[in-house]
């Protein structure tokens, strides 16, 4: 049996077209179906529906052969667990700073929300900017609007979420997509069923590019 582990919301919507092509289509939809083990089309394949941040968690324990996680994520969780063999280019973003549209270009001592705390240390040090971290688990773009923060790092796809709070994106820190992650157990264990799936996944993203 592989296990795969993928999160509800856009990454599974954009990664079962992917899924399909290694023919594994969900029996039950996790939109209206409670399960959070889902049987597929394989018997041989089955699904865990998790969150986002979950799915390096589930993989680098072996407790999903394989997942789908977006960069931002896997940044933040450090991959150095998992093999990561393909790009899926879906659930493209970019992960950016962001303040108040009014805001003066930042500098001296800052404050930065983020549920990012790890990506947005590294950013701010990389660039000599002596950043306090707060970390927030969402809504994100409240901080400077309350005072709680001067800068928000935060993804950004079509830029709604920031004009309908008065924020402008400033800096790109980097673009974001979902990408395949492997335990490296499985990888040695189940070789021969995973590289199939992954030729498979390589395939389909050949033929959708
Ligand atoms: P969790 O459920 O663990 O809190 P989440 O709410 O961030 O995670 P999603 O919103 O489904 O989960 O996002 C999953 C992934 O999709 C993110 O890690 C990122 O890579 C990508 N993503 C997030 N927001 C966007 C967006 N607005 N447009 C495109 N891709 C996005
Ligand atoms: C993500 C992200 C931003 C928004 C950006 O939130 O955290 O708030 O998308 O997208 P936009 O530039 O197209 O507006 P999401 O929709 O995942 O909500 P959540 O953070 O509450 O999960």
């Amino acid at each position: 049996m592989i296990t795969i582990a993928v999160s509800k919301g856009r990454i599974y919507e954009d990664a079962l077209p992917l899924l399909a092509a290694a023919g594994i289509v969900p029996i039950d939809d996790p939109k209206t179906c409670r399960k959070l083990i889902l049987a597929t089309t394989r018997p041989d394949v089955q699904l865990v529906i998790i969150r986002a941040t979950d799915v390096p968690t589930f993989v680098e324990y072996g407790a999903a052969d394989m997942g789908v996680a977006g960069k931002d994520v896997l940044l933040e969780h450090g991959a150095e667990g998992l093999y990561e063999p393909l790009d899926l280019k879906i659930a493209g973003c970019r992960l950016m700073t962001a303040t108040h549209k009014d805001a003066p270009e930042l500098s001296g001592r800052i404050r930065v929300a983020t549920k990012y705390v790890k990506i947005a240390q590294s950013y701010f040090a990389s660039k000599g900017i002596q950043a306090e971290i707060i970390k927030l688990y969402g809504s994100m773009e409240l901080a400077p609007l309350v005072g709680l923060a001067d800068c928000i790092v935060d993804l950004v796809d079509t830029g709604n979420t920031l004009k309908a709070n008065d924020l402008e994106p400033r800096e790109l820190i980097m673009d974001i997509s979902s990408r395949l992650v492997v335990n490296k157990a499985s990888m040695k264990m189940k070789h021969g069923a995973i590289t199939d799936l992954i030729s498979h996944f390589e395939k389909a993203l050949a033929i959708r590019n």
